[in-house]
């Protein structure tokens, strides 16, 4: 399989290619209809002088990942919509100016633009509201697809719509990641997320699996299931689950009626995952994410670093648990708002302004979780009430 294709600047019109963008005309020999037919079907030959013409030129671009290049994700809300009214959830569900999506396009195009001038490869998480609503879905995940750099697709989903044969072709056709949303054994599951959808979400994550798409799941830890992970494990392992994905509670929106978990409960469920990874390392189960080197991991909080969120009044936001808004994606580029906010100027700077977690022994892998510091003091760098070590640093 070729990691190269024809650059989207290029429309091949009959036996020439147009660049878009510089207004060049390209006559096609029989040589170079051949090398563009075999690039369609990824068996291009890359040593031929030709291709290595066209690469030179533009024509071809290169678009696997650069394992030299960091990774920078970016969460895109597409629509607040949704089936579910989960307890715990941070979304109002009302009130949303989505993007139109002709606008959706040029954001795309602009993310492009972004990681071509910093030199990161894209990470890209669809999401919602509950994106599988999202009528284009297809369209925009070939549309992102069909772009000249390398963006790693992922759609966050609760798992409870069926994927259609149409959508089930892109994933597997691009590779795109699934995340499904589980939040506790059946019953506790329910009891946050409504009547029947466990068994809706498990059903889906086991239909991916026969599919051959592994879904990576999440789980959103707060007081009510705290206790039941191993039940929920029992289940994730039954499935064939290979990906845990858990993280804390941001007790914002709607969702801040549920009950977050103290310090010490915190610290004591990160070291059973701890233990229960020890007991089963065929399924990853340690959260790359603020707190959790306490099982080992490390999480710095990538806010400022290589992460921005889209939410669904096409809004930028640090993260969508941090609602602070830099900017509008409608009229402000990603360049503009990465290089010109001040907030993201001082995460960068997080030494020098986080209160208590900016002096923990532990600043440079953990740093404590900015959302939830947000969440509960009005402040981003304050300290984490989440962190046990926290009352320890002085
Ligand atoms: C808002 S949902 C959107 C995607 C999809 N509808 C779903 O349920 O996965 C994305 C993720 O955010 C999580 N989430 C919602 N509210 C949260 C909160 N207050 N704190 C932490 N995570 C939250 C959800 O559990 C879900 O895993």
């Amino acid at each position: 399989m070729n990691r190269y294709k024809i650059s989207s600047n290029i429309s091949v019109v009959g036996k020439r290619l147009l660049n878009t963008v510089t207004g060049e005309l390209y006559e096609l020999t029989a040589a170079g209809l051949n090398l563009v037919a075999a690039l369609n079907r990824g068996e291009a030959d890359e040593k031929s002088p030709l291709f290595k013409r066209m690469l030179a030129e533009g024509v071809i671009v290169r678009v696997d990942e650069d394992p030299r290049k960091e990774r920078f994700h970016l969460q895109w809300h597409l629509l607040n919509g949704c089936n579910l009214r989960c307890r715990h959830c941070y979304d109002e569900k009302q009130g949303s100016s989505p993007l139109a999506f002709e606008q959706m396009l040029t954001v795309t195009d602009n993310f492009v633009v972004f990681l071509r001038k910093t030199e990161f490869n894209g990470e890209l998480s669809l999401t919602g509201g509950e994106p599988l609503l999202f009528p284009r879905l297809v369209e925009l995940i070939e549309y992102i697809k069909s772009r000249d750099v390398f963006i790693a697709l992922f759609i966050l989903t609760n798992g409870t719509i069926p994927f259609g044969p149409e959508l089930m072709a892109a994933l597997t056709k691009h590779n795109v990641g699934v995340q499904i949303s589980i939040d506790g054994n059946e019953a506790v599951h329910d009891e946050i997320r409504g009547e029947g959808n466990y068994q809706r979400s498990l059903a889906t994550v086991k239909s991916l699996i026969a599919s051959g798409v592994y879904p990576m799941v999440h789980y959103v830890i707060m007081k009510r299931n705290s206790v039941v992970i191993e039940e929920f494990l029992a289940d994730m392992l039954a499935a064939g689950v290979k990906r845990i994905n858990f993280s804390n509670l941001v007790p914002i929106g709607p969702g801040a009626k549920e009950v977050a978990l103290s310090p010490e409960e915190n610290a004591t469920v990160i070291e059973k995952v701890a233990v229960l990874q020890q007991k089963y390392p065929g399924i990853s189960m340690l959260a790359r994410r603020p707190l959790w080197h306490l099982a080992g991991s490390t999480g710095l909080c990538p806010v400022g670093l290589k992460t921005l969120t889209i939410d669904a009044n096409g809004m930028y936001m640090p993260c969508r648990r941090l609602p602070i808004i830099l900017g509008n994606s409608r009229t402000d580029t990603f360049f503009k708002v990465w290089f010109t906010s001040e907030f993201l100027q001082k995460m960068r700077e997080r030494e020098k302004y986080v209160k208590v977690c900016g002096k923990c022994p532990k600043a440079d892998i953990c740093g404590g979780c900015r959302a939830i510091a947000h969440a509960v003091y009005g402040d981003a760098f304050a300290v984490d009430p989440s962190c046990l070590l926290a009352s320890k640093v002085v």
